[in-house]
């Protein structure tokens, strides 16, 4: 009887241990669930911050200062046609120059996060009708369709950027480079100072000369010679 009874107790007490077991590894298992979605999820959403420093020139996410954004909006003044934005970031250029220099904006962005961003951002800005946002890398876009370019880049992508700009560039568009200028284009204009500059480039007939006159606004703004 008491044989019986030990061997029932140890049964029970195994059955137990099964099921704490069980339980633990329950939990833990969910906790693996949860902390590696998490990392997955993380890992999906900073990835295109994180690619765009594994290609052969890195351009990364660097809004525009609002100093800068009023510096393009002045080298705006006048314009008309349509504005494209290469590397548009969070859309604040897009959203600037619908809003206050009527242009139809566009902006090109690789990171689909931005992109999703900027839409709504117009939306809010109530400029959703005239600007509208892609995700594609801007070397792929084709230039001829714009009159007004701005590009905040950085210095080792601006010489490639100006043999595009010197095949695809209209006779009339206007380039705006913030930050860093294109290396042998002479500016029509400088606008700002330090970090905020802003330079102004019509299409000069070869690469290297300058033959457009700056609007008579912007010959104010021009304060030194590259
Ligand atoms: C310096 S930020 C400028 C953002 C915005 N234009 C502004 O002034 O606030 C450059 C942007 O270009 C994007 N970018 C980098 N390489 C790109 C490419 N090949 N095509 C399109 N966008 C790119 C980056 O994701 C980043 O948002």
């Amino acid at each position: 009887m008491k044989g019986l009874e030990n061997t029932q107790m140890e049964e029970l007490l195994k059955e137990s241990s099964v099921n704490k077991q069980s339980g633990l590894s329950g939990v833990g298992l969910a906790l693996v669930g949860v902390t590696g979605g998490a990392a997955v999820a993380l890992s999906i959403i900073a990835a295109p911050f994180v690619t765009p420093a594994l290609r052969k020139v890195c351009l990364p996410f660097v809004p525009a200062t609002s100093q800068q954004v009023r510096n393009v909006l002045i080298g705006l003044k006048g314009r008309s046609g349509r504005l494209v934005d290469l590397g548009s970031g969070d859309g604040r250029i897009v959203v600037a120059a619908a809003c206050q220099a009527q242009l139809k904006a566009v902006g090109v962005e690789l990171n689909p996060w931005l992109v999703w961003y900027s839409r709504w951002a117009a939306w809010r800005a109530g400029v959703a009708a005239s600007t509208s946002f892609v995700t594609r890398d801007l070397w792929r876009l084709d230039l001829r369709d714009y009159q007004n370019i701005v590009i905040f880049g950085v210095e080792e992508m601006m010489l490639n950027l100006e043999s595009k700009l010197s095949q695809e560039l209209t006779q009339d568009s206007l380039v705006i480079a913030c930050r860093f200028p294109l290396p042998s284009w002479k500016p029509a204009a400088t606008i700002g100072h330090g970090l905020d500059s802003v330079w102004l480039y019509y299409r000069p007939p070869e690469a290297t000369q300058q033959t457009k006159e700056a609007p008579e606004l912007l010959k104010s703004y021009s304060y030194k010679a590259r």
